[in-house]
């Protein structure tokens, strides 16, 4: 496995890949990896001649300065992961490689989606990621590029992305990782105290029995039986529960039977913010 730190090394090396044919599966990452990380390394393996995975805790999708110096760094074990799960060239980085002249997001116009829930209570949360991973796409060019539905709405917004710039890559959207008590997988699950990640699971629970509500009420119910589970849960914070229909990921309030539809979910264990999503049509 290759280390690149600087972006002309990377972008030589990828000009050979891509002067010899090679399909290249990219997965950009934070960091801090977990089993859903190397399930994504897993299928580029699969799909592509060669894994690419950039490790890079970018400062402008913050909203949060606490959040964004508390993020997880475990480099060396995720080097090791990355490494006994066949990645070849791993990008890492440092803050001034990516930023050259000034750490600021470029604006974006998604057509509202990056209006919806995380970009209503995340204030430029997706210029921030669209910035960045423009440019990693542009470093890295890939075949395939892979996301976690776990940020589903992260996903739509690259996908829209890779139309907007034009860009001749395909965007794959990869299973929810879940621990064996259904809490999805997310670095920030590392900073949970015993105390948080022992009720943590709840959130998903709440997921599983809404999904089930869904086959038989309506969706203004649901939502109310939701709000009404974490009214007097005394470790765990609802910010939004919503339906919304897969592709405009507008609060839906009536369900129409063309559209596919899944229920998000943020919450706060403390100062941990937790998300998680169901799709209700399968
Ligand atoms: O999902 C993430 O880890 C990040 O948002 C990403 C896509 C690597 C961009 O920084």
């Amino acid at each position: 496995m290759i280390l690149f730190y600087k972006k002309s090394e990377l972008t030589y090396h990828i000009h050979d890949l891509k002067k010899r044919d090679k399909s290249i599966g990219f997965v950009p990452t934070m960091g801090a990896l977990h089993q859903g990380h190397l399930s994504l390394v897993e299928q580029a393996r699969n799909e592509n001649d060669l894994v690419v995975a950039s490790i890079f805790v970018n400062p402008t999708q913050f909203d949060n300065q606490e959040d964004l110096l508390k993020y997880p760094k475990t480099l060396e074990s995720d080097l090791n992961l990355l490494k006994e799960s066949g990645c070849h060239l791993v990008f890492i980085p440092a803050v001034e490689e990516m930023y050259t002249e000034q750490v600021a997001a470029k604006h974006f116009d998604f057509g509202g989606i990056e209006f919806e829930m995380e970009g209503k209570f995340r204030t430029g949360h997706f210029d921030g990621v669209a910035t960045i991973v423009n440019e990693l796409f542009k470093i890295v060019r890939p075949t395939i590029a892979y996301f976690g539905e776990k940020d589903f709405q992260q996903l739509q917004i690259i996908t829209k992305l890779v139309e907007l710039e034009e860009l001749p890559i395909i965007i794959k959207g990869c299973p929810i990782f879940r621990e064996k008590d259904g809490l999805a997988m997310s670095s920030r699950n590392l900073r949970l105290t015993d105390e948080q990640r022992k009720v943590a699971p709840f959130v998903y629970s709440i997921l599983t029995k809404a999904k089930e509500k869904f086959k038989t009420q309506n969706i203004e119910k649901i939502t109310e039986w939701v709000e009404n589970q974490f009214n007097n849960h005394s470790l765990l914070d609802l910010e939004y529960f919503l339906i919304a229909d897969e592709n405009s990921l507008k609060p839906s309030i009536h369900k129409e039977i063309s559209k596919n539809y899944r229920a998000f979910i943020a919450v706060y264990a403390g100062k941990i913010r937790l998300i998680d999503n169901i799709n209700l049509s399968l």
